[in-house]
């Protein structure tokens, strides 16, 4: 478990997918989260896609319910994976319900998973990718020593229309000296 002021990170159970689905097929969130053309994922895929961290049996990659220590609800989910066993850069997510969004939980969220890669996975980098209008997910990460490294222009299709993302990245000492 990672505790936070706001929050703790606790691992994924199978009673979670319940509302990792109902939250995974949320239009305006997933808006933000994901960038498949559609907003639907069924409960099948979310159990394939989880089943072997339910397990305990996937080396790359770790998810985590968000939850919130004033209401013991869970606030969303987030995620630390990195490509291949001894990749040295580690990619982090996350998605929080609306109701809890603004509160500072995403700026909390961001350190706690940045730290568990330096602290505990002895990562070198963590990085991260969001749409470039995507201002809390950018001011989370730069709270936490993240810094825009490039603007990937056009990448993303939604809505008719190609939009920017944004790849950012922190290296442990700027991670340090954030905190
Ligand atoms: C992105 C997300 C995780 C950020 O978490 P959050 O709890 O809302 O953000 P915080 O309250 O910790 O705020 C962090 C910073 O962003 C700023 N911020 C928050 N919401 C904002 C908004 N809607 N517009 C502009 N800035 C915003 C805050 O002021 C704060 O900046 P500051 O430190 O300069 O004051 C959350 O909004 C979310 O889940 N959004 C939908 C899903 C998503 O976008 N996931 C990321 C996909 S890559």
């Amino acid at each position: 478990m990672l505790r936070g002021k706001l929050v703790y990170l606790r691992g994924i159970e199978r009673h979670d997918l319940k509302l990792l689905h109902q939250l995974e097929n949320d239009e305006e969130l997933m808006e933000w989260a994901r960038f498949r053309p559609d907003n639907t994922v069924s409960m099948e895929e979310l159990e394939k896609r989880y089943e072997d961290e339910l397990k305990g049996n996937s080396p790359t990659r770790r998810t985590f319910a968000v939850v919130d220590k004033k209401t013991g609800k869970v606030a969303g989910w987030c995620s630390i994976r990195w490509w291949r066993a001894f990749y040295t850069t580690a990619d982090v997510g996350l998605a929080l319900a609306k109701e809890f969004r603004g509160k500072g939980i995403g700026a909390e969220v961001t350190r706690l998973l940045t730290g568990l890669a330096f602290d505990q996975y002895n990562m070198h980098k963590v990085e991260l990718f969001t749409r470039a209008d995507n201002q809390a997910m950018i001011r989370s990460a730069e709270r936490n020593g993240f810094r825009v490294e490039g603007r990937i222009r056009e990448t993303l299709y939604f809505n008719g229309k190609f939009h920017d993302g944004v790849q950012m990245g922190v290296l442990r000492e700027e991670f340090r000296k954030a905190g």
